[in-house]
């Protein structure tokens, strides 16, 4: 695919990393998806987002309007929540689209909030990203000052409030129906579904929460129309895509790209191939919590058809490459650290069986397990596939598999590096490890990484 032939709508001066604030929004048409809105019926606007085929951007991929269409009838107040958690390892587009774009977030969310009948939207923000909250508010501010939010938008007589909600840093509140627990005041458990969220969300009322690129993308659509977002596709995965590529590439970043682009593509034509020009030894796709892809999957397609084909998902679209440098137990148990550090703990098999896997991987990484470790570590993760092992399928939310299928995934990809882990006491990559320090590569050792003694 030829580089940037397409023009770029959600951050095209990403690398100038400029907020757009209301005047200079204005000037290139801003509010016009809003306005636009106001003219339309509300279930007008539904069909005209299920006719983009938009999918949501958060993770699972739920088609945007069907889950608006959803709301019971007649049921009110309805409400908006936007997930601007972003916590999920690897993903770092939402962050550039609120501090960059803020009013087109805003756009959305009055659009939205007009589609689904609701008059107050929540912007829920990662407790860390201080300073997408403060231009979120700001933004805010100036959208209340010119009328474009408060009791009468756009002189209209409708109402629309949007409130920012600042997370307190975990990463469980980026589940949705956590996020609504904690929205409310409590600690942040998730919920059994059903019922869901559409049905009984936040204070048991009818709630759609979408992420922030999903809200983002629907001022687009009114404006640019359901063809033009369509005509970006594979399969049933339409419009461009925000990918966060980080790991071992020679230029990690933020890509917009049609989800036609191949892994190969955005690897060696969009990200400079890999550094020092090392081989590929596996790539995580979509988010950490997804199994893992290897060097003879690079021309999947990386849409949400094409990353399944492949065996994964394309969950946030958060593409972590790894180089042949990398000891994939070592990874897998770091990623397992994460989890096990995250699960709510509501759940027994995700409390348990997280800090259950984390203690055997460590055990193999360090040296010290045996062959049974790593047959009860296959029990627990299962194949890194949905609904096997003794984790997946089998908690109230998602965390539980997306601590299990990494697990699972690193096994089914490299059972005999564990193996040769096992036999030789431990990590035989350590001394051979690379990291960068400052623009240097330095090789690891133990005075590198005080955590090995
Ligand atoms: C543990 C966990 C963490 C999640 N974190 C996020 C997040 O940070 N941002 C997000 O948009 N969705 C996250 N999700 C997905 C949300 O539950 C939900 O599916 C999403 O916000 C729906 O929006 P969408 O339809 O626009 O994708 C997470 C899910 C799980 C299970
Ligand atoms: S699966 Fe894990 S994170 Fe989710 S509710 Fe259960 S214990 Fe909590």
């Amino acid at each position: 695919m030829p580089v940037d032939t397409f023009d770029k709508v959600y951050l095209p001066n990403i690398e100038e990393n400029k907020t757009e604030w209301l005047q200079d929004y204005l000037k290139g048409g801003g509010y016009d998806g809003s306005k636009k809105a106001l003219e339309m019926a509300p279930e007008t606007i539904i069909n005209v987002v299920k006719d983009s085929g938009l999918r949501g951007r958060g993770g699972a991929g739920f088609p945007t309007g069907v889950k608006w269409g959803f709301l019971p009838k007649d049921v009110h107040p309805r409400y908006l929540t936007v997930n601007a958690d972003e916590s999920e390892p690897g993903t770092c587009k939402d962050r550039p689209l609120m501090e960059q774009r803020p009013h087109t977030l805003i756009d959305g969310c009055i659009a939205t909030c007009l589609a689904i009948e609701a008059e107050a939207a929540y912007i829920y923000i990662r407790g860390e990203y201080y300073k997408s909250a403060k231009v979120m508010q700001q933004a805010i501010d100036e959208a209340y000052e010119a009328g474009f939010l408060g009791d009468n938008i756009f002189g209209s007589g409708k109402k629309v409030d949007v409130y920012v909600h600042r997370g307190a840093g975990a990463y469980i509140c980026g589940e949705e129906t956590a996020l609504l627990t904690s929205l409310e005041g409590y600690r942040g458990y998730p919920r059994l579904k059903p019922p869901f969220p559409a049905v009984s969300g936040l204070y048991g009322k009818p709630t759609i929460i979408n992420n922030v690129e999903t809200i983002i993308s629907v001022p687009f659509i009114l404006t640019k129309g359901a063809d033009w977002f369509k005509s970006y596709v594979h399969e049933r995965s339409t419009g461009l895509r925000l990918y966060s590529v980080s790991g071992h590439v020679k230029k990690p970043g933020v890509l917009e790209l049609p989800m036609t682009v191949t892994l190969r593509e955005m690897i060696y034509d969009y990200c400079g191939g890999i550094r020092n020009d090392h081989d590929v030894k596996f790539v995580i796709p979509g988010g950490s919590s997804v199994p893992w892809l290897l060097p003879h999957q690079l021309d999947t397609v990386m849409s949400m058809e094409g990353v399944n084909a492949a065996g994964s998902f394309l969950g946030s679209a958060a593409v972590m490459v790894l180089d042949h440098t990398v000891c994939p137990v070592w990874a897998v148990t770091n990623l397992s650290a994460f989890y096990r550090h995250e699960s709510c703990g509501q759940c027994t098999p995700c409390r348990e069986g997280s800090a259950w896997m984390h203690k055997i991987l460590m055990r193999i990484e360090n040296g010290g397990a045996t062959m049974a470790d790593l047959e009860t570590l296959e029990s627990i993760a299962g194949t890194g596939k949905p609904n096997t092992g003794m984790i997946s399928g089998k908690s109230i939310c998602a965390l539980g598999d997306a601590s299990a299928w990494p697990v699972g995934s690193a096994i089914q990809c490299f059972r005999d590096e564990f193996v040769k882990h096992i036999e030789e006491g431990g990590c035989s990559y350590r001394n051979k490890r690379f990291w960068m320090s400052g623009d240097k590569f330095v090789n690891e050792t133990a005075e590198h990484h005080p955590r090995w003694h």
